[in-house]
């Protein structure tokens, strides 16, 4: 029987933690929503040791230090632009845990009934249908985020990644690992358990390799829908209702972002998976055109935006990179002080992850009203004189509109093309993440303004000041 100030301190806890999910719906309460979420965390694990005469309280004390410390240093050094890779580890250490739990339940399990000297008659069937959930999905999670991981971080290539004997290996591993749990079901062994494990392992690196670059980013939250399945399991697993009430917030948020990143960049979910072992591959090749294109310096760009009347901004992952946001607000206060109408352009995916752009333009004290979603926008950029697009690329190329073959087509994008001129801030030629070249970088409308967007950035607001 729980006591009752044990199941009073996992109702608070469960409450901090659908408290904390609302207060991450948007900028202005994320900060509060995340401490209360810690909070309702920290809560649950105290219970637990209070709660219960654990064995081995000081290693387990030690595990929690180093853990801790790992991702209070992990978190404070990561750069805005790699939290997608932090959330994927971060994540995949969720998966491994509770496969792991679940992996030794089942092995204390089989050790009791094999000490009683009988089979385990009591325990339903259901609970070790669960444990071999666990056990399969965890492991999966955790080898699929360590291969986004290294994705991400550039530690292997960000493309696609296929074999001729994939799709086979693939299903046969789902069909062993299927296989496997149902005999687990009817004949509970710690063997069967430890080769789901693997299968799961393998299943994760299989179902990551295939996705390439602009995907991954989805691919990271459909394993976290994972790791919240996996914990769910686990919680019943162990009979623990906050498991099952934070595995089940997890993996539903978990979902839905997943189907709302791949209708922002208009794909299936499936198409997004397995596009590439269609023979299509789910990003371009990456080559850098040599076609010839216009540049000018800051002093030209800065005519062409202090005597513009409207002026679009479109923010992307380079702003991001050069740390630029701060010396573009003055920018564009500077031009609104010279009459300019300025408005920022947010794509739903500009960035490495959602809402990278709001962040990144709260953090520069942008305000909010000047922030215009896409459908906001998208009607004015013909009434525009400039857009001034900086360190974007993907979220404005009309192929996604027009090329049927590219791997961005069907992606809804900003129609930064209609307007009269578009100056682009970037460092060279190259294409943006989804691999492929952008038509409108050789409009005739086109200026390129080549360079780091901060440097640049310092330099055209010098320039427009001395209009
Ligand atoms: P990208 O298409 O990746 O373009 C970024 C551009 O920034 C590049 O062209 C790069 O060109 C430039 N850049 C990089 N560092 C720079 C620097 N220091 N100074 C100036 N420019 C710099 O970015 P985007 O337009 O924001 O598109 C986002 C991409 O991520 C899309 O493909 C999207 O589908 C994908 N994605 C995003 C999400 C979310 S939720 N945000 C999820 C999944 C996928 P140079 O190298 O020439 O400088």
């Amino acid at each position: 029987m729980i006591p009752t100030w044990v199941q009073l301190g996992y109702l608070l806890a469960a409450a901090c933690f659908i408290i904390a999910l609302k207060g991450l719906s948007g900028p202005g309460t994320a900060r509060r929503g995340n401490l209360i979420g810690a909070f309702g965390a920290a809560l649950a694990c105290v219970i637990v040791f209070f709660e219960r005469d654990l064995d081995h309280q000081l290693p387990i004390l030690a595990a929690i230090a180093v853990g801790s410390a790992a991702g209070v240093v992990g978190a404070q050094r990561v750069q805005m632009t790699q939290m997608p890779q932090l959330v994927a580890l971060f994540n995949g250490v969720g998966g491994a845990a509770a496969a792991l739990v679940a992996g030794l339940e089942l092995s204390e399990l089989v050790e009791a009934a094999e000490l009683a000297g009988g089979g385990l008659g009591d325990v339903p069937e259901f609970d070790l249908a669960a444990t071999a959930f666990t056990i399969l999905v965890g492991a999966v999670s955790f080898s699929g985020s360590l291969v986004t991981f290294a994705k991400l971080q550039e530690l292997m290539t960000t493309r696609p990644v296929t074999f001729p004997g994939l799709p086979v290996a693939f299903g046969g591993s789902i069909i062993a690992a299927g296989a496997l749990s149902v005999l687990l079901v009817l004949e509970p062994a710690t063997w069967a358990g430890v080769v789901i494990g693997v299968l799961g392992l393998a299943l994760g690196v299989l179902l990551v390799l295939p996705v390439g670059g602009a995907d991954v980013p989805i691919v990271i939250s459909l394993l976290n829908a994972f790791t919240g399945l996996a914990v769910a399991a686990g919680g019943y697993v162990l009979g623990n209702t906050l498991l099952l009430v934070a595995g089940t917030l997890v993996g539903a948020s978990g979902t839905l972002l997943t189907r709302l990143m791949a209708a922002a960049m208009g794909r299936s979910l499936a198409n997004t998976l397995f596009g590439a072992l269609k023979g299509g591959s789910t990003l371009g090749g990456g080559e850098v055109s040599d076609r010839p294109v216009r540049s000018a310096g800051p002093t030209d760009v800065a005519i062409l935006l202090g005597y513009a009347q409207r002026v679009i901004v479109v923010p992307g992952y380079g702003l991001a990179v050069a740390q630029a946001q701060h010396t573009l607000r003055e920018l564009v206060d500077v031009l609104g002080e010279r009459g300019v109408q300025v408005d920022y352009a947010i794509h739903p995916v500009a960035g490495r992850m959602p809402g990278h752009m709001n962040v990144l333009l709260a953090e520069a004290q942008v305000p909010y009203e000047q922030l215009k979603e896409m459908d906001e926008i998208n009607d004015e950029f013909k009434r525009t004189d400039v857009v001034l697009v900086v360190g974007a690329n993907d979220v404005v190329n009309p192929a996604a509109r027009s090329s049927p073959g590219a791997p961005i087509y069907g992606m809804p994008i900003l129609h930064a093309d209609q307007a009269e001129q578009v100056i682009f801030m970037k460092r060279s030629m190259r294409p943006g993440f989804a691999g492929i070249e952008n038509e409108l970088l050789f409009d005739g409308r086109t200026t390129l303004l080549f360079g780091d967007a901060k440097e640049n950035m310092s330099k055209l607001l010098n320039a427009v000041k001395s209009l």
